[in-house]
């Protein structure tokens, strides 16, 4: 079972729900008026992007889209590719870009850069989950869900080798899974 594998839960499934809500509430008096279009960042935002989406009480549109970082194992590099871009066009529109989480800037940063060149009205920028201590480049974050001592985490969207997304909270996951101690 996929629970052997994680060493403790850092956000159980009623945190996460909390704060979740807490984000949306921030969102829904932010855009009062306003019909945001909220962008999920594929894949590791999916969880977190349909529970949030869900307490928004704005009328608002969504999309998605989902890069590619190159870079050898849990890092990142600057090189980011698009492997499935937008399907509507944000030019004029008041964006959320929604991550699962920040952790050395690099895709981010990219990719606020390239989002602004399309001329939205808008750009903020909604993450679960930031790993400050690890930053490389400076990305502005609008609404953040909690900041993370830097462990490798998986689960509510986030994966490792593709696995551990559908875990319904956030955990650890044990060094010995990914080659390590444990
Ligand atoms: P950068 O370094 O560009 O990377 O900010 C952000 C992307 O790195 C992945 N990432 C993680 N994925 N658990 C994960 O499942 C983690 O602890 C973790 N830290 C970084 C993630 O894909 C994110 O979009
Ligand atoms: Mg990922």
């Amino acid at each position: 079972m996929l629970e052997q594998d994680i060493e403790r839960v850092l956000f159980s499934e009623e945190e996460l729900d909390k704060r979740v809500s807490e984000i949306a509430a921030e969102i829904n008096r932010d855009y009062a008026g306003k019909e945001p279009m909220l962008i999920s960042v594929l894949r590791g935002s999916f969880v977190f992007m349909a529970d949030l989406t869900r307490k928004i009480e704005v009328p608002c549109t969504i999309d998605f889209m989902s890069v590619s970082s190159y870079g050898k194992g849990t890092t990142s590099t600057g090189q980011v590719q698009i492997t499935k871009d937008l399907s509507d066009d944000i030019e004029g529109k008041d964006i959320i870009v929604v991550e699962d989480i920040l952790d050395s800037g690099n895709t981010l940063s990219y990719l606020m850069e390239l989002l602004r060149a399309r001329k939205p009205a808008s750009m903020k920028l909604c993450t679960l989950l930031d790993k400050p201590d690890r930053r490389v480049k400076e990305v502005h974050v609008d609404y953040s869900g909690f900041a993370i001592p830097d462990e490798f985490v998986v689960g509510y969207g986030l994966d490792y080798a593709e696995k551990y997304r559908n875990l319904p909270y956030i955990g650890i996951l044990k060094p010995r899974v990914y080659g390590g101690e444990g």
